[in-house]
């Protein structure tokens, strides 16, 4: 294993300098490792905007922020449901006539271990409706903002990628044939991983290198993810696995580092260093190959484009 970048610690919200005049773009705040990113970077001076579901959930965290860190926080939500895309696009929308740049998209926001196989009013499987194609479309409408702010799009992944079949099921990508609840987000979050290397290709390709995409993962950290989207059976084996976790707080700083930290090399996959990549210092670790296949990651995202209707133009 290579040496931490960031010393034995590894990487902590401490590097992070004075965010005055900058703008994050949070998907998923209302809890774990979003509400944690949103509550630092605001910490730091930055402004903060939420793109929430659930606009009560969201008002709420906005008073819990303000409570901690005072009432002239620069914070704001916006609705928006990934599991619809016209709600993302709505949003996307929004966004686009209200915010004048974005240093960072991050696209945080998740929904796990769905035990039945339920598909969005898309017509797409849950998980990568919601992880998957949400953030691609959010991702791919916002793009022109984040180019001209010469921003960065932050991806929250999974060691999840490396749980399921390994590649993507594009003869049944719905699972119509072996719903498992496991294999189904694996696929989502593979997805969702491998079009951050496919977006670098081309970007790269067409030499739009002012935008940087970054992949990264929160390890085992003590969130609702289970709790809002498992099978009680999925959330007893993981109460059990509590004393494995970490907190929400140190989930959230692989996708910090990777909307903050300068010169970071877009070819890394970031998150914690320690016991099987769930806990331990922050930095670069491995990725297997399937993670980074061109010619998966290419048919994926031209499917997508296809399936969303909506173009990147790259
Ligand atoms: N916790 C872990 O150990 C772990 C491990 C690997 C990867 N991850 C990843 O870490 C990220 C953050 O998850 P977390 O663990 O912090 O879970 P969490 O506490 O459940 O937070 C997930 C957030 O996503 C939001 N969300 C869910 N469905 C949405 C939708 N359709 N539209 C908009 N927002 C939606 C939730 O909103 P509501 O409040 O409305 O539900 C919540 O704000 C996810 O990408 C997850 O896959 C977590």
């Amino acid at each position: 294993m290579k040496a931490n970048q960031f010393g034995k610690k590894g990487w902590t919200p401490d590097r992070i300098e004075n965010l005055d005049g900058k703008t994050f773009v949070i998907t998923g705040t209302t809890s774990g490792t979003g509400f944690e990113a949103a509550r630092i970077l605001l910490s730091k001076g930055a402004k903060v905007v939420m793109l929430n579901r659930n606009p009560q959930k969201a008002a709420n965290t906005i008073a819990t922020l303000q409570e901690e860190l005072g009432k002239d926080i620069a914070v704001s939500a916006i609705q928006m449901d990934l599991g619809e895309q016209a709600s993302v696009k709505k949003a996307a929308a929004e966004v686009l006539d209200t915010v004048p740049q974005i240093d960072a998209l991050i696209c945080n926001a998740a929904i796990a271990q769905v035990p039945k196989q339920t598909l969005t009013v898309d017509g797409w499987e849950s998980q990568m409706g919601v992880n998957y194609y949400g953030h691609f479309t959010l991702q791919a409408l916002l793009f022109p903002l984040i180019e001209k702010s010469k921003g960065r799009i932050v991806t929250v992944g999974s060691m999840g990628y490396d749980m399921g079949i390994k590649t993507i099921k594009f003869d049944d990508l719905n699972w119509d044939q072996d719903y498992t609840a496991n294999n189904a987000y694996s696929q989502s979050k593979l997805a969702q991983i491998m079009s951050v290397y496919e977006l670098q290709n081309r970007l790269k390709e067409v030499g739009k290198t002012d935008v940087k995409a970054y992949a990264c993962h929160p390890g085992a950290s003590r969130t609702s993810l289970i709790k809002t989207s498992g099978s009680l059976l999925m959330r007893f084996i993981f109460s059990l696995m509590t004393p494995l976790t970490q907190s929400a707080e140190r989930g959230a700083y692989p996708q910090l580092m990777c909307a903050t930290e300068k010169d970071l090399d877009q070819e890394e996959f970031y998150g914690p260093t320690g016991r099987s990549n769930w806990v331990g210092p922050v930095g670069a670790h491995k990725i297997e190959p399937h993670a980074k296949d061109k010619a998966v990651a290419k048919k994926l995202w031209e499917l997508s484009e296809a399936e969303t209707g909506v173009q990147w133009n790259l």
